[in-house]
């Protein structure tokens, strides 16, 4: 049975005052959490310790959106994967789009990061997608494999056994253009069988997120799907009772 998750990214969203906010809704707003915890929420740095302490007795698993590919040093406004652990993170995102595309993080870079992140024992949630450009010249499958192999050949795809991947495709994230349920589907089992062609036992048991304009109008059809194993949620998890609607469609 592969892990479920719905993992909020909040990206450069929240307050002190808003997060105990939307925290104590959700924790109020999943009670099945107690048994099963397929719920988490990656926020920004600053908040890490104060988050941390708001979910100490809820199943809500705590994450990060980003982390350095340096365990130590020099390295003025980075922060160390062992300075997440720290604060009892239990994912951190790597490679989001975001990142790749605002911030110049090469595939290679992002497989330094999700190195780093599993040597720290945390989980890594490795984002892949294609840009609209991408999708439109057909060559969606050379864009996420070159992804994934940056990481395979860095980390060995066993190491995917401690990972999470998702598939965010770049022209669904903030457009409200979510990719359709098979669209979704067809990437996931095109990742799926791709790992399942080094590793056939691992890559079914491999959890693969969707990301890009989820909402709880249309989750419960996506995590339908096959190959769909949960969502990684942008806007949608900054509203509770969206965010509690997403995570209840999983179960
Ligand atoms: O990491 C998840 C994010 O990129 C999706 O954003 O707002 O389309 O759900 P959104």
């Amino acid at each position: 049975m592969r892990k479920k998750l719905v993992a909020g990214n909040w990206k450069m969203h929240g307050s002190l005052q808003e997060n105990s906010t939307l925290l104590n809704a959700l924790v109020k707003g999943i009670p099945e959490l107690e048994s099963d915890p397929s719920c988490a929420v990656c926020v920004p740095y600053p908040y890490l310790a104060s988050v941390q302490s708001e979910l100490q007795n809820t199943n809500i698993k705590l994450g990060a959106q980003n982390v350095s590919q340096h365990e130590k040093g020099a390295y003025t406004g980075e922060v160390s994967a062992s300075m997440l652990k720290d604060f009892n993170c239990t994912y951190v995102i790597v490679g989001h789009s975001e990142r790749r595309m605002l911030f110049g993080e090469s595939s290679q870079v992002v497989a330094e990061k999700y190195v780093a992140a599993q040597k720290a024992g945390l989980v890594p949630i490795l984002c892949v997608g294609e840009t609209l450009e991408q999708r439109d010249s057909d060559v969606t499958e050379r864009v996420i494999n070159d992804q994934l192999s940056a990481v395979i050949t860095l980390a060995g795809v066993n190491s995917l056994e401690n990972a999470i991947v998702a598939y965010e495709p770049v022209w669904a994230i903030g457009t409200g253009k979510t990719a359709t349920p098979q669209q979704a589907q067809e990437i996931h089992h095109f990742i799926r069988q791709g790992i399942a062609a080094q590793n056939e036992k691992l890559a079914a048991g491999m959890t693969i997120l969707y990301g890009g304009s989820v909402k709880a109008s249309n989750a419960a059809e996506l995590f339908a799907m096959s190959d769909i194993d949960g969502g990684l949620i942008g806007g949608a998890s900054l509203i509770a009772d969206d965010f509690i609607a997403i995570c209840k469609a999983i179960r």
